[in-house]
C-alpha cells in the first residue's frame, strides 16, 4: 500500500471515474476501482497505469448497499462518481433510476463511507443543479429521469450523513458540461461557489480537482462548481496549480453565515 493511502473510485468504468483512478494512481495514491463491470474496468485502465500493483479491481452496485461496508474497507477517501445518466433508459423499465444511483447510491455510499472509518467523500454532481430556472437544469432535468432534482437529493443526503458523522468530510464538485479532452492545466479552468456559473470542463481536468481536493484542507464540507474558461483569464496572475486554485474555496457553513450561498 502507498503512504498516501487508499481512495475507492466508484463508477470507475465511466468516463470521469476512469480519469480519476488516472490521476490518483499517477500521484502515487493505491486506487481500488470500484465498478458494476471489472473485467471491463481491468482491460481498459491496467494498459493506461504506471505502476499496475497501485491498482486493484472490485465489483460494487450502488443499488446494493449490503458490500459497500467491504468496498471500502481500510480506504481514506472514496470518490462517487456513478451516474444513473449513462444507463438512461425508457422511464419505468430499468431499477438503475436517477433516484436509485444519484440521490439513493450516494447515501448508501456516504452511510458506509461513515461506518466504515473513512476520512473523505467526494461527490461528483453537477453545475445548475440547484438553479431551477437556468437552462441545462430544465433541459437535463425534463428529459432525464428529473436527474438533477435527484442529483441534488444526493448531495443532500450526503451533507445529513456528514452531519450525524462529523468525522467523515464531504466535498461536493460540480462540474460544468463534461468533454473528452486532454487536461490543460489549472489556468484553462475556474472554480466558484452559489451555483453561478457552467460552461464545458475536460474530465481529465475535474479528475484532478477531485484528487487535490484530498490536499487542501479548505475544500472539506464545501460545495464549488468547476468550469472552463471561456477565454485566456484576464487575472494577471491565475493560479497555475489545482491546490492553489482550491484556495479560495470554503466551507459550506461559512458561506451560509456570511450570506453568500
Ligand atoms: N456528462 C456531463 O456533461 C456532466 C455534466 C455535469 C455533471 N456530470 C456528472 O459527472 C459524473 C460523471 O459523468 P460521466 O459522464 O463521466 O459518467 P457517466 O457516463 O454518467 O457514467 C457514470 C458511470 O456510473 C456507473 N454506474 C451506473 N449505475 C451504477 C450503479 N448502480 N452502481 C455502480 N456504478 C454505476 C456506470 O458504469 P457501469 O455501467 O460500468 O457500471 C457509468 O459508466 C456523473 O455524476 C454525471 O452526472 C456529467
Amino acid at each position: 500500500m502507498s503512504d498516501k493511502g487508499l481512495v475507492v473510485v466508484i463508477g470507475a468504468t465511466g468516463p470521469l471515474g476512469k480519469e480519476c483512478v488516472l490521476a490518483l494512481e499517477s500521484q502515487g495514491y493505491h486506487v481500488r476501482a470500484a465498478s458494476r463491470r471489472v473485467e471491463v474496468a481491468r482491460e481498459m485502465l491496467l494498459k493506461s497505469v504506471k505502476n499496475p500493483s497501485r491498482v486493484d479491481f472490485v465489483h460494487v452496485d450502488v443499488l446494493e448497499n449490503s458490500v459497500l461496508s467491504s468496498v471500502l474497507k481500510d480506504a481514506h477517501a472514496v470518490f462517487f462518481c456513478a451516474s444513473a445518466s449513462a444507463g438512461w433508459r425508457v422511464p419505468g423499465t430499468s431499477k438503475n433510476t436517477p433516484k436509485q444511483v444519484d440521490y439513493l447510491g450516494a447515501v448508501h455510499v456516504a452511510e458506509a463511507a461513515a461506518q466504515a472509518k473513512v476520512k473523505r467523500l467526494v461527490l461528483v454532481s453537477s453545475a445548475m443543479v440547484t438553479n431551477r430556472t437556468s437552462f441545462p437544469y430544465l433541459f437535463l432535468n425534463s428529459s432525464f429521469g428529473r436527474i438533477m432534482h435527484w442529483k441534488r437529493q444526493g448531495e443532500l443526503g450526503v451533507i445529513e450523513t456528514h452531519e450525524k458523522n462529523p468525522e467523515m468530510a464531504y466535498t461536493i464538485v460540480r462540474p460544468g458540461h463534461l468533454i473528452n479532452e486532454a487536461s490543460k492545466g489549472a489556468k484553462s479552468i475556474m472554480v466558484d461557489q452559489g451555483d453561478r456559473i457552467s460552461w464545458r470542463v475536460s474530465r481529465a481536468d475535474v479528475a484532478q480537482i477531485c484528487c487535490a481536493c484530498l490536499q487542501v484542507e479548505n475544500t472539506m464540507n464545501a460545495t464549488f462548481e468547476v468550469a472552463g474558461r471561456k477565454q485566456a483569464t484576464s487575472q494577471s496572475n491565475p493560479p497555475d496549480t489545482y491546490e492553489a486554485l482550491l484556495t479560495t474555496i470554503k466551507p459550506d457553513k461559512k458561506l451560509s453565515t456570511t450570506g453568500q450561498s
